[in-house]
């Protein structure tokens, strides 16, 4: 299998189910508070990497966030497959995305605990961001395409 947008019901199952048990459970996040108002919309870039089994290996999202801007959310990979290129091969295909629509950067606000893995990719901390469900610290990051 390789890194494709979620096409049938059981894969966008699959999709919003990782992000849920990696970006929202740990914190005692309520069902649902996975998912963002713009999922559906057209412009919005889903990626979606699967094991044999159907369940998701990892997942991300690209959407336009300013005059040839896009910003990439929500990127999880599955815990027992972290480590292994999996967020590489999700960030890529975003990446790859952004430039078939004539993006020259990407943005995104990096938890803090994935700031090496974004560095290691080509993207350089800007600013502090946001802090999450009261503990998630993020950094504003940055890449030019
Ligand atoms: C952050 C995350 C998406 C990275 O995906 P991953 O599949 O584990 O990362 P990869 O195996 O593709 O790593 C790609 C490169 O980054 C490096 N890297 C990844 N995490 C790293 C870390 N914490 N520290 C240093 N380097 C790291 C890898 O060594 C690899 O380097 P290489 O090119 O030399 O092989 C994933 O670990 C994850 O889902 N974490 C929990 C949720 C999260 O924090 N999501 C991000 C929200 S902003």
């Amino acid at each position: 299998m390789s890194v494709h947008s979620p096409a049938t019901p059981a894969e966008w199952a699959a999709y919003f189910r990782l992000r849920y048990e990696v970006l929202r459970q740990p914190w005692q996040q309520p069902e649902g508070s996975e998912h963002a108002e713009d999922d559906a919309a057209p412009t919005t870039t889903h990626a979606l990497l699967l094991a044999p089994d159907g369940k998701a290996l990892g997942v991300g999202r690209l959407h336009p966030s300013g005059q040839r801007q896009g910003q990439v959310r929500f990127m999880a990979v599955a815990s027992a497959a972290q480590g292994q290129g999996v967020g590489r091969q999700i960030l890529e295909f975003l990446e790859a995305a952004a430039r078939r629509q004539g993006l020259t950067e990407i943005v995104l606000h990096a938890r803090e605990n994935a700031v090496p893995f974004y560095q290691q990719l080509g993207y350089l901390v800007v600013a502090p961001s946001h802090t999450l469900f009261g503990t998630v610290a993020h950094q504003l990051m940055r890449k030019a395409l």
